[in-house]
């Protein structure tokens, strides 16, 4: 089966056709110029350009006939959901073809399956970090999602960001924190907390985090040892997290998704204390269509287009 996935919950424009939820044929995306210029998302501007894009992307990845469409309903910008939601809709009807609502976090998980001839076995336990949002996620089967655990405020990701906007780097924050604290030598002087690293949850918090980085910052740190002292300290809470919940759910895999999961320390850390963990390509981990078309093959629920409309604040 062969299928169109739209994504457009936040600041990318993206279309891509996928064969049997697994074979990348086409994965197009547009980038916000707004965000990069404002330097953050502006939503309503981004959602105009966003108009702008969405049929050259679609027209570009539309490579052959499709089966069906996939489309992210939430969470998400609202007036950025509406546009991939309504395009959709509109596709649906006039070609006569089963639409498939995908939520986005979900979504993030399938960047596993992408091209990948031996991908995770069930149950899975999933760390999902992105902008939004950072969660473990026990996997029990394909549609067969549970929480296990969630921040209490910041996710990873936003911490990433609004450090990095703080240390003056350029939009998109997290990757350029990850440039600046390559270049530190490990023997930083800063000491960040590591939020509920002690506690016996799988909770994440992150806003005392980016409090106590202001707060370094404001001492006139060095930039660099901030950003791999900020690095360190996310990535450890995390690792530390995800390792404690692997030893209490006995699962078959261990699998890291969201846009976070390009981070290459983060990745490092993984891989170097689990002896396999499913790991993204980093051309997959950040929004793009491939991974909303791969989980509506594996959860091929159509609904009637008058039953389907976003939803910015769905959940796991
Ligand atoms: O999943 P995603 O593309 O969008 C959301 O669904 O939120 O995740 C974007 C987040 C941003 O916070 C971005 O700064 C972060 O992922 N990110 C990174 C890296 N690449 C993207 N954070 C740290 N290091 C990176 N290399
Ligand atoms: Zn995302």
């Amino acid at each position: 089966m062969t299928i169109l996935g739209i994504e457009t919950s936040c600041d990318e424009t993206a279309a891509a056709v996928i064969e049997d939820g697994v074979k990348i044929v086409s994965n197009v995306k547009a980038t916000s110029f707004i965000s990069k210029k404002f330097g953050g998302v502006v939503p309503d501007k981004t959602a105009r350009e966003q108009l702008k894009f969405i049929l050259p992307v679609i027209q570009e990845a539309l490579v052959k006939p499709v089966d069906a469409i996939a489309v992210t309903v939430g969470p998400g910008l609202i007036g950025s959901l509406l546009i991939g939601v309504e395009t959709a809709k509109t596709l649906a009807l006039a070609w006569n073809k089963p639409l498939i609502p995908i939520n986005h976090l979900l979504g993030h998980i399938y960047a596993n399956w992408l091209d990948n001839p031996t991908p995770p076995e069930f149950p899975a336990l999933i760390l999902l970090v992105s902008g939004g949002h950072s969660e473990i996620v026990l996997m029990k089967g394909h549609g067969q999602f549970k929480l296990v655990g969630s921040t209490r405020d910041d996710a990873a990701g936003e911490c990433f960001d609004k450090c990095g906007r703080l240390l003056g780097l350029p939009y998109p924050y997290g990757p350029y924190v990850e440039t600046l604290a390559a270049k530190a030598d490990s023997k930083t002087k800063i000491s960040l907390p590591r939020p509920l690293i002690h506690e016996r949850n799988f909770d994440f918090s992150f806003s005392g985090l980016k409090t106590a980085f202001l707060r370094e910052f404001q001492k006139g740190q060095d930039k660099v040892a901030l950003a791999f002292e900020l690095q360190e300290a996310v990535t450890e809470v995390l690792v530390t997290k995800f390792l404690r919940a692997a030893e209490k759910f006995s699962v078959r895999s261990l699998v890291l998704a969201g846009g976070v999961a390009a981070n290459l320390r983060l990745r490092d850390r993984l891989s170097k204390n689990l002896r396999h963990v499913f790991i993204p390509p980093l051309s997959l981990c950040t929004d793009n269509a491939a991974y909303i078309a791969s989980c509506a093959f594996f959860n091929y629920y159509p609904r009637s287009i008058t039953k389907i409309s976003a939803d910015p604040s769905l959940d796991v």
